[in-house]
């Protein structure tokens, strides 16, 4: 039987939320392509972020910066030194392995690779070597994490806009770990994108922020559609945390490949600030407004992959069930990240008045719900079915009796019920819903 994976995997593919990146060259370990559906979907989901953690909050920055970063950032960040992940080569067949995934375990619990084979072969495994996952770049470096633009231009922020503590900076874009195993679709890939603020805060009050921010991360993971009762925390043990990190707890989802980090959320202490003042001979203290004194503040960084959102979103979204005696696949994502919002239909395709209405409908309807669709391709059964499946959260059909008293059904996705509703008021209803 298929399992849940494969299946969303192939509606992915299917349905054109997401294809394997240069596939008709027999593709490229470790990217995907976003099809058109996808990339609306991920538009949605870092718009309804940048709302949720940005643009709430008026003591939140944003930024873009460049994805090139020269070697001297990444010296001073430690990630030259330090971002690596144990790499164990076969002797037979020269396959690649995480050590920490073929044991199983933690890094620190790895157990003598003699007597861990080779997954694919049985062969001999070599001796774990430390494997640097930066992509270098001509003189520069693809940034490996979006966060040392925000340190790099936190004296840039603090000249510009003179922020008070506690104040954040924010970004999404892209990063780039050439991984030694890419796997499991979009869990573990090489070019991601990550939406990401560091928090700046005095040292006495890292807690309460980190606290502040736990339950901000809860909030959205309910908020985009993430099955909470699939998520769960676990306190990072300091020899699992990454080189900067004092605290670090992970947001976990119970992918159906196993439990595995969706999201991080790090007290990085004064570590970067202090290492960029130290490498770059620039002073990046913040000075207190009122008494004056000069010092480093402490920063909690929650950090959130898009990939990892898209597919934990659609493991949980994903049903199948039955409605008037037909099975289903629906996608009941929220109607606010939906690729359409509101799907049009003539009730048939072959009555020209029925079809003029649609689009005038259509037509009308897009400027105020810009992710209105049109579809007139098949019967209305199979429409409902294709926009179940891609979870479009309510159709608007026309019919006969739209002709005569300018009236409309809206079918909600979920029930499939329908009800009437007045053209003249259907833009209102959306916005209403969305709300
Ligand atoms: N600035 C902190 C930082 O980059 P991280 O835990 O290394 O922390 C942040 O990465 C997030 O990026 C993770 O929580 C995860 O959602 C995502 N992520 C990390 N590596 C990834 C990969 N190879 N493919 C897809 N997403 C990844």
């Amino acid at each position: 039987m298929e399992n849940q994976m494969e299946k969303i995997v192939s509606l992915a593919k299917r349905r054109g939320f997401i294809f394997p990146g240069s596939e008709i060259y027999g593709g490229l370990a470790g990217t995907w392509d976003l099809g058109p559906l996808g990339a609306e979907l991920a538009h949605n989901i870092k718009e309804l972020w940048w709302n949720h953690f940005v643009r709430n909050h008026e003591e939140m920055y944003g930024l873009a910066s460049s994805i090139l970063m020269p070697e001297r950032v990444w010296e001073a960040s430690g990630h030259l030194e330090g971002f690596a992940d144990p790499l164990v080569e076969c002797k037979k067949c020269k396959k690649r392995f995480r050590q920490d995934e073929l044991s199983g375990n933690s890094v620190s619990t790895w157990k003598p690779s003699s007597q861990v084979k080779c997954p694919e072969c049985g062969g001999e495994l070599g001796e774990p070597k430390q494997f640097n996952l930066m992509f270098k770049f001509g003189d520069a470096y693809l940034r490996p994490e979006i966060a040392q633009g925000m340190f790099v231009n936190f004296k840039n922020v603090l000249d510009t806009m003179r922020p008070a503590l506690p104040f954040g900076i924010a970004q999404i874009g892209k990063a780039f770990r050439n991984e030694i195993a890419p796997r499991d679709f979009l869990f573990r890939v090489r070019e991601f994108d990550l939406m990401e603020f560091e928090y700046f805060v005095k040292e006495s009050q890292w807690e309460e922020n980190f606290e502040k921010w736990r339950k901000e991360m809860w909030a959205w993971v309910e908020k985009v559609g993430i099955d909470k009762n699939k998520t769960h925390e676990l306190e990072v043990p300091k020899e699992d945390r990454a080189h900067y990190s004092k605290r670090t707890i992970d947001f976990e989802f119970e992918y159906p490949f196993g439990k595995k980090e969706l999201y991080g959320l790090a007290y990085r202490g004064d570590y970067d600030l202090t290492r960029h003042m130290e490498h770059s001979g620039v002073d990046t203290r913040y000075a207190d407004s009122v008494s004056g004194e000069k010092f480093i503040p402490h920063v909690i960084e929650p950090t959130f992959g898009l990939g990892r959102t898209m597919l934990a979103v659609l493991l949980s979204a994903y049903s199948e069930d039955e409605l008037g005696g037909e099975k289903r696949i629906l996608l009941k994502l929220n109607p606010k990240i939906a690729p359409v919002t509101a799907a049009v239909f003539p009730l048939v395709k072959n009555k020209p008045d029925l079809v003029a209405k649609a689009r005038e409908i259509y037509t009308a309807l897009k400027k105020e719900i810009p992710n209105t669709a049109f579809d007139d391709n098949g019967n209305i059964g199979k429409r409902y079915r294709r926009q179940d499946e891609i979870g479009t959260p309510w159709c608007v059909t026309i019919d006969y009796q739209t002709l005569e008293d300018d009236t409309v059904t809206i079918r909600a996705r979920d029930t499939g019920k329908q009800e009437r509703h007045k053209i003249s008021k259907l833009d209102e209803y959306f916005k209403e819903m969305l709300k």
